[in-house]
């Protein structure tokens, strides 16, 4: 097939100005211009996700978001975003932790499963200390329990998957016969009248009976909830480990076909608009 020129957007066309509506609400952020040695020339936009804009003012404005693609020099975000860092074809767990999870979150995981290894647990514990949060990391924080262990249940063993899961009903529950109190962050976090809802409680209790309660109360008691920014743990302390306990797919994650592929690519590719 011969390469069209006729399609592409010529470098000659300056984008259009925004409406001010879009500038005075800050949605130039959800915009963005051609880099300068970009070979396409149109602008992109970011449509957030329905997750992420209900209850803000940004939904007032999706509207106005949807209507700036009718323009010739703009389209809506989809593949790469030059912004991010490109992920290989064939991305393996440690590429979301070193280019897509953000700093905050990838030394608390980091941290909390050196501090789960020190403290001598199993690479059960240490692996599930290790993937405990990834969803915030990298996905969604709201019910970040249960999508992180959706997203690793293919290639961890299934008492790990659960523990991720569970952990975040029980970390709202002191055990003071191994030692875990309610967080001090959390008070800072919700505020000291912060009561969970029912069936968060509900999960707790049926954790508690459950086997594999204690792999899951560990995460909760390694989780470092104050983060010491000078700690550097490298993601490569933990390669023999993950090694051992994540099957990372040959085809790469999120193209391995398996029913959790689209969350590693929704990773890949945040700022998609479909
Ligand atoms: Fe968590
Ligand atoms: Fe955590």
């Amino acid at each position: 097939m011969s390469e069209s020129t006729e399609a592409r957007p010529s470098s000659r066309v300056l984008p259009h100005e925004l409406p001010a509506s879009l500038r005075a609400a800050g949605l130039d952020n959800w915009i963005r211009e051609p880099l300068d040695d970009a070979v396409d020339r149109r602008r992109r936009i970011i449509v957030p996700p329905a997750a992420a804009m209900a209850g803000t003012p940004l939904s007032a404005y999706k509207g106005d978001l949807l209507a700036e693609a009718r323009h010739p020099d703009t389209v809506f975000m989809m593949g790469d975003n030059p912004a991010l860092p490109t992920m290989p074809e064939r991305p393996a767990l440690k590429d979301f932790f070193l280019l897509r999870f953000g700093p905050i979150a990838r030394r608390h995981l980091l941290q909390s499963a050196r501090v789960a290894r020190e403290n001598g647990l199993g690479e059960k514990v240490i692996t599930a200390c290790l993937l405990h949060d990834i969803a915030i990391a990298g996905l969604l924080s709201a019910n970040h329990g249960y999508w992180g262990a959706q997203m690793v249940a293919p290639y961890v063993d299934e008492e790990v998957c659960w523990a991720i899961e569970k952990h975040e009903a029980l970390r709202y529950f002191p055990d003071e016969s191994v030692g875990y109190t309610y967080p001090e962050a959390y008070i800072d976090y919700f505020g000291p009248d912060y009561r969970p809802p029912d069936y968060i409680r509900r999960e707790h209790e049926a954790a508690r009976r459950h086997r594999w309660y204690m792999t899951s109360r560990q995460i909760t008691i390694n989780d470092i909830y104050s983060f010491d920014p000078d700690v550097v743990v490298d993601f490569d302390e933990f390669e023999d480990v993950v090694g051992r306990n994540f099957r990372q797919p040959e085809e790469g994650l999120g193209f391995d076909g398996s029913p959790v592929a689209h969350m590693w690519r929704t990773m890949i590719w945040p700022n998609n608009f479909l």
